[in-house]
């Protein structure tokens, strides 16, 4: 009996300290959360252990202000441990002096990582003075991205805090596999470019529970996505959820399979849109469903523009994007503008398989009804219909 019970704690011991993370705290590699001190090189040394580590491994920044005075790439391929967890209390912030990550791309970086979850924390890249610069029409760097995923699997970020990136704040390319929740993400209503979250050729992103302030768009949607659910989004102030822009690139992966589920748009320039620039393309929208959401004084609440030209880039002045089976169903609320429901397709290309299902938006300035408008679009519509549909 004795042996047996012996037996048993030995197995649990051991079990549990195979599960058990290594831990790593950047304090331990001289990172310092005094706000002046250039953190870099310590994050890289604590993340090169966890990397190296054989068994899953825990990051952890303490509370404090860790200055990231230039771009820093995490990077996966070469890594060991089973998974890696970073668990943030404190800020990470860049420098005053936006050129020290401007023309980087993206300021924290992660690339072929696997297994990776980022938890809690704030990220202020700082880029008031960059956005005044680009507004002010000088010449100034595009800037980065405040965190850029690239050509990894299985991520996990929750109760993580952007604010003033210099350009977006989170971007996801290449991925499989990712799953954003409790996300806070702001920069003021008018800073250029800075879109909340930006996916291209990603499948299996979920983003979950999350409030977007932003200047642009809140989610933007580019080329080759899949399978993208998106649920409980406060969108605004911002540009909303956009799928696109799409049809820059003659040969461009198409987009299958998005969702966008119980989301609130407060203010926002759009709400609902597809955006495809008017130019050849093979690219396209299959399988797109925008149901459950309300809209409180949106400019466009649904939207579909194929037109998309802001420049004259366009030869071709139509859009080779095919948009097909797009869903519409439960959208309530109000419009900023008296159309409250826009589908802007193409002759040569009509959008097909259009679904509206109770539709029900409201003209904010009362007195004269809000009106849909189509062009080249088809599709069926039942349920409440204000404004009346016009498929
Ligand atoms: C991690 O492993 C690589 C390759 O084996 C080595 O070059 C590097 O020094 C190791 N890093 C640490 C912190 O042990
Ligand atoms: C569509 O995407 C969702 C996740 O957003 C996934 O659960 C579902 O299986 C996908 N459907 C198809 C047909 O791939
Ligand atoms: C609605 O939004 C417009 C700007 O798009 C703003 O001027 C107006 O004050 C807002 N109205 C309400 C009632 O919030
Ligand atoms: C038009 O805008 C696109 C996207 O921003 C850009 O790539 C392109 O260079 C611009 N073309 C011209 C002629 O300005």
């Amino acid at each position: 009996m004795k042996n047996i019970v012996l037996l048993v704690v030995i197995i649990l011991v051991s079990l549990s300290s195979s599960l058990a993370k290594v831990t790593y705290n950047v304090a331990s590699f001289g990172a310092k959360g005094d706000g002046n001190t250039d953190s870099t090189k310590a994050f890289l040394s604590a993340w090169s252990s966890a990397c190296n580590s054989t068994k899953s491994a825990l990051i952890v920044v303490p509370s404090g202000t860790y200055l990231l005075a230039t771009a820093i790439t995490f990077a996966g391929e070469r890594c060991q441990s089973s998974s890696i967890t970073i668990r943030i209390y404190g800020t990470l912030v860049a420098p005053f002096d936006y050129n020290a990550i401007a023309n980087s791309g993206d300021w924290i970086r992660f690339h072929r990582v696997n297994h990776v979850t980022i938890s809690g924390g704030t990220l202020d890249a700082r880029g008031g003075s960059l956005w005044s610069c680009k507004t002010s029409g000088k010449n100034c760097p595009s800037g980065a991205t405040s965190l850029g995923l690239y050509n990894s699997k299985n991520i996990a970020i929750s109760g993580l805090k952007s604010i003033n990136s210099q350009m977006f704040h989170i971007l996801i390319d290449g991925c499989i596999n990712a799953k954003l929740q409790g996300v806070s993400i702001s920069a003021s209503g008018d800073s250029p470019n800075t879109d909340g979250i930006h996916l291209i050729s990603s499948t299996g992103v979920t983003i979950l529970n999350s409030k977007i302030a932003t200047g642009d768009d809140c989610i933007s949607i580019g080329p080759g996505n899949s399978n993208v659910w998106m649920q409980t989004v406060a969108c605004g102030p911002g540009h909303g959820i956009s799928i696109g822009s799409l049809g820059w690139a003659l040969d461009e992966p198409g987009v299958q399979n998005i969702t966008v589920t119980t989301t609130t748009f407060r203010g926002t320039q759009n709400g609902v849109r597809i955006k495809t620039w008017a130019r050849a393309s093979h690219g396209f929208v299959t399988g797109a469903v925008f149901q459950h959401v309300t809209m409180v004084n949106v400019s466009n609440p649904i939207i579909i523009e194929q037109r998309y030209c802001p420049n004259d880039s366009c030869p071709d002045q139509v859009s080779g994007v095919t948009i097909k089976d797009v869903v519409y169903e439960d959208i309530h609320g109000t419009s900023a503008t008296q159309v409250a429901v826009k589908l802007d397709c193409n002759p040569g290309n009509p959008c097909t398989g259009i679904r509206l299902q109770d539709v029900n938006l409201n003209y904010i300035r009362g007195g004269q009804p809000a009106v849909s408008s189509c062009a080249y679009a088809a599709g069926t519509a039942s349920g409440i219909l204000h404004p009346t549909s016009c498929l």
